[in-house]
C-alpha cells in the first residue's frame, strides 16, 4: 500500500512524463481523458495533503489568478544580444575573422533564431527555481510563476547527470495558431491586436494573472547553457544533453565545418521555416568549442564567437485601390487599405492595416500608389512604404474619413489619442449591433444567438439594445421568416439562463470601453454591487489595483450618460445579477485592509498562491519586493537572504504562517 506522499510523487512523475511526451516530443502517450484523470487524482490528493505542496508540481501549470508585481533580479551572467548581419558577405566576414583569430580548426553551430522573448531559467538540484526575463541585460523581471505554466518547460529535469546549479537560456514563443486565435478573439472584443507573436509572447509573460498565461499556450526553445560545470566543452553536445534533460531544444541545428555548409543551412531554412509552427527571423551562428568561445571573448556589446544572420522579410509591391473604414462597437474607426491582390508568404493579400491617421500621413499615401506590403513577423500585412518613383499620375491624397461610414456623424479624435471615434453611440447602427454582439458572447452573457439573427431582430425593430432580449416573447420570434418552434424556444431558454450570469461577467457584457474581462473582475471585487460602482468617483476607481485614469474616466463617462443608466436600470429590472454572489462575498473581509505583504520562501500549510489569494480576499495587497511600504513579510522556509536583510534594515515585521493565519481568525 503506497503512502499518500508516494502516490503524489508517482502521479507527479507520470504527469511530468506525459507533458514532456506531448509538448516537447510531440508524441502523446496517453489520451486527454487519461491525462485529466491523473491530474484530478493528483489535485485531489494535493488538496487533502497540503503539507506536500510543491511549486514544481504539474498541477501548478493551470496558473493561479493572483496579482503579482514582478521582482527585479540581477542576472548572474549578463544577457547579451548578438550582432546582426543581413548578407552572406557579412557571414563570410564573421567566419574569416574567427578563422584568423583562432588560427586552428573550428566548427560553427547553426541554429534557428527564434523570434519570441528571451528567458533565463535556473535549475537547482534539477528543479526549476527561477525564470527571469532579459530586462536590460543586467537585471530582469522574475516571472517564474508565469513560466511554470509553459508546458514545454520541465519543472523537474529528467535523468541524474545535471549539475547542481545550471542556467538555461532560450526563447518563449507564442505559436502562430495560438496567436491567430488570440487576435481573432481580441478583434471580436475590440481590444488592440498584437502586431506579432513576439509581442504577444512578451506581453503574455508579463501578465499579472498566471491563469491567463496558462491559457495562452506558450511554447519554448532553449539554445544556450551556462554554469560552472557544463556537461561538455562542445555547445552542440550541451544542447543534445539539455534535450535529454527534457528541455525543448530545436532539432534544426547543424555543426558546420565550412562556409559552404553554413550557406546551405541558411538557404534551406529561409524556405523551410515557413512550415514551422513558430516565428523565426534568422539563423544564429556560434563557434562550437566553449574553450574557443572563451579565447575569442567579447566586444563591449556582443560575443565575438557568435553572430545572427537575419532573413529578409517578405515584401511585395502592389496598387492601393481604396481605403475603407470600419466602425467597432465602441465607435473606434479603423482604416483598411484595399489592394490589388498580391501573393505574399504563400497567401493572397487583398487588405492591409493602416492603423490610424498618423500612420497614413507618415506614408503620404495617394490612391493608385504602388505600395510595399510586408508580412515580416506580422500576421496582418502592413504597408511599409510607397514607391514614389512609380508615381506618374498622382491620385487623390488619402485623407482620414471625416464622417462615420455608417451613420454619417462627424468623427472626433480626442487630444493625445491616435484613434477617431464616431460619437453617435446611441444611434449608430453598427455600434448598436456591435454592442449587442458583444453582450451575447460566451465570456459575457453566453446567449446562443449569431450576428445574422441579431441583424434580423434589429431590422424588425425587436432589438434596439441588448436589454430588449429580455422582452422577447415566443410570438415575436415564431412570426419571423423561417423561424421554427425549436429555434424560438432554444433562444428564449438561453436568454432566460443568462439571467444567472455572475455580476463580473454582466459588467463585462455592458461593453464599457476599456473594461475587458480582467478589469471587470477587479471592478466587481472592489465595488460589490452596481450602485456602489455607479457612484464611485474617479479617485475611488483609480484606487483599485490596475485601474488607471483611462479606465476610470471611461467608467465614469458610461454611468454619467442618462441612456446607459436607463439601459442598466432595465437590465436590473429583468433580474440580471448586479451584485457579487453571497458565496463570493462570504470569502471577502477587510481584515487586512491597508496592509501590504511580501511572501517569501516555501510553506508547509498552504501554497504561496493560496496565501496570496487570502491576502487579496481579506483586503490586503501583495507586493513582490520589500520596500518601506511593506507592512509584513510572510516568511516560509529558505527565505532569500537578500529579502531578509532588506526587511531587517527597513524594520519590516517578519511573520510565519501560523501568525498570519492567526490574523485572519
Ligand atoms: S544565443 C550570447 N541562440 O536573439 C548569445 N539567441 O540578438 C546568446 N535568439 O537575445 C544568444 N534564437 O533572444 C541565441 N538560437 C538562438 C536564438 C537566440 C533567438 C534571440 C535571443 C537573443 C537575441 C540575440
Amino acid at each position: 500500500m503506497q503512502t499518500p506522499k508516494e502516490q503524489i510523487d508517482e502521479l507527479r512523475r507520470k504527469l511530468h512524463e506525459c507533458n514532456h511526451n506531448y509538448y516537447v516530443l510531440s508524441q502523446p502517450t496517453v489520451s486527454d481523458f487519461e491525462f485529466d484523470a491523473l491530474m484530478r487524482q493528483l489535485t485531489g490528493l494535493e488538496a487533502q495533503y497540503p503539507q506536500y505542496a510543491d511549486p514544481n508540481s504539474p498541477s501548478v501549470r493551470v496558473g493561479s489568478d493572483i496579482n503579482k508585481n514582478f521582482v527585479q533580479v540581477a542576472h548572474r551572467y549578463p544577457m547579451l544580444s548578438l550582432q546582426n548581419t543581413y548578407s552572406e558577405g557579412e557571414v563570410a566576414e564573421f567566419y574569416n575573422r574567427v578563422k584568423r583569430a583562432l588560427n586552428e580548426d573550428f566548427e560553427v553551430v547553426c541554429e534557428l533564431k527564434y523570434d519570441g522573448t528571451s528567458i533565463s531559467l535556473t535549475y537547482e538540484d534539477g528543479r526549476l527555481s527561477q525564470a527571469v526575463t532579459r530586462g536590460d541585460g543586467k537585471h530582469g523581471d522574475e516571472v517564474t510563476d508565469n513560466v511554470r505554466t509553459v508546458r514545454s518547460i520541465p519543472l523537474v529535469l529528467q535523468g541524474d547527470d545535471f549539475p547542481q546549479n545550471i542556467e538555461l537560456r532560450g526563447e518563449i514563443l507564442m505559436p502562430w495558431g495560438v496567436f491567430e486565435a488570440l487576435n481573432k478573439e481580441r478583434e471580436e472584443q475590440e481590444e488592440t491586436l498584437f502586431a506579432n507573436p513576439r509581442n504577444a509572447a512578451s506581453g503574455t509573460l508579463k501578465m499579472q494573472d498566471s491563469k491567463v498565461v496558462a491559457s495562452r499556450r506558450l511554447d519554448s526553445y532553449m539554445y544556450y547553457l551556462l554554469g560552472e560545470k557544463l556537461p561538455s566543452d562542445s555547445h552542440y553536445e550541451n544542447l543534445q544533453t539539455a534535450r535529454r534533460w527534457g528541455l525543448h531544444v530545436s532539432t534544426a541545428v547543424k555543426k558546420c565545418k565550412s562556409l559552404e555548409e553554413i550557406f546551405d543551412f541558411l538557404k534551406y531554412w529561409d524556405a523551410e521555416r515557413k512550415e514551422l509552427p513558430v516565428a523565426t527571423d534568422g539563423v544564429v551562428l556560434k563557434v562550437d568549442s566553449l574553450t574557443q568561445q572563451r579565447n575569442l571573448g567579447y566586444t563591449s556589446k556582443f560575443p565575438r564567437w557568435a553572430i545572427a544572420y537575419k532573413f529578409n522579410p517578405e515584401k511585395a509591391l502592389t496598387r492601393l485601390d481604396s481605403v475603407s473604414y470600419q466602425v467597432g462597437r465602441t465607435g473606434a474607426v479603423t482604416p483598411v487599405a484595399n489592394l490589388d491582390p498580391v501573393l505574399l508568404s504563400g497567401t493572397t493579400v487583398k487588405r492591409a492595416s493602416l492603423y490610424n491617421e498618423d500612420a497614413i500621413n507618415a506614408l503620404d499615401l495617394h490612391i493608385g500608389d504602388k505600395v510595399y506590403v510586408e508580412k515580416g513577423g506580422e500576421i496582418i500585412p502592413k504597408i511599409t512604404g510607397v514607391d514614389k518613383e512609380a508615381r506618374f499620375m498622382l491620385g487623390p491624397k488619402v485623407v482620414f474619413a471625416k464622417r462615420c461610414p455608417d451613420c454619417d456623424t462627424p468623427l472626433v479624435r480626442d487630444e493625445g489619442e491616435a484613434v477617431y471615434y464616431c460619437p453617435n453611440s446611441s444611434h449608430c447602427p453598427t455600434q448598436i449591433k456591435g454592442r449587442i454582439e458583444h453582450f451575447v458572447t460566451r465570456k459575457a452573457m453566453n446567449i446562443t444567438v449569431g450576428p445574422e439573427t441579431i441583424n434580423l431582430l434589429y431590422d424588425e425593430g425587436l432589438l434596439k439594445d441588448a436589454a430588449d432580449f429580455y422582452a422577447l416573447r415566443y410570438d415575436n420570434l415564431i412570426q419571423l421568416d423561417r423561424w421554427a418552434e425549436t429555434s424560438a424556444r432554444n433562444l428564449l431558454a438561453s436568454i432566460e439562463k443568462s439571467k444567472q450570469t455572475p455580476y463580473e461577467r454582466v459588467l463585462y457584457a455592458l461593453g464599457i470601453r476599456y473594461v475587458g474581462e480582467t478589469v471587470a473582475q477587479k471592478l466587481a471585487q472592489a465595488f460589490t454591487d452596481i450602485d456602489s460602482l455607479r457612484q464611485a468617483s474617479l479617485e475611488q476607481l483609480t484606487a483599485v489595483e490596475e485601474i488607471g485614469e483611462r479606465i476610470a474616466q471611461s467608467v465614469r463617462e458610461f454611468f454619467d450618460k442618462p441612456e446607459t443608466l436607463a439601459f442598466v436600470g432595465r437590465l436590473c429590472d429583468y433580474g440580471l445579477q448586479f451584485a457579487l454572489s453571497e458565496e463570493a462575498l462570504a470569502q471577502k473581509t477587510d481584515k487586512l485592509s491597508g496592509l501590504t505583504f511580501v511572501i517569501s520562501g516555501v510553506f508547509a500549510l498552504h501554497s504561496r498562491d493560496e496565501y496570496k489569494a487570502m491576502i487579496q480576499q481579506n483586503g490586503g495587497k501583495n507586493s513582490g519586493s520589500v520596500s518601506k511600504n511593506t507592512d509584513y513579510v510572510l516568511a516560509g522556509e529558505n527565505m532569500g537572504p537578500a529579502k531578509l536583510e532588506k526587511a531587517a534594515k527597513l524594520g519590516v515585521k517578519i511573520i510565519d504562517e501560523q501568525t498570519f493565519l492567526g490574523m485572519l481568525e
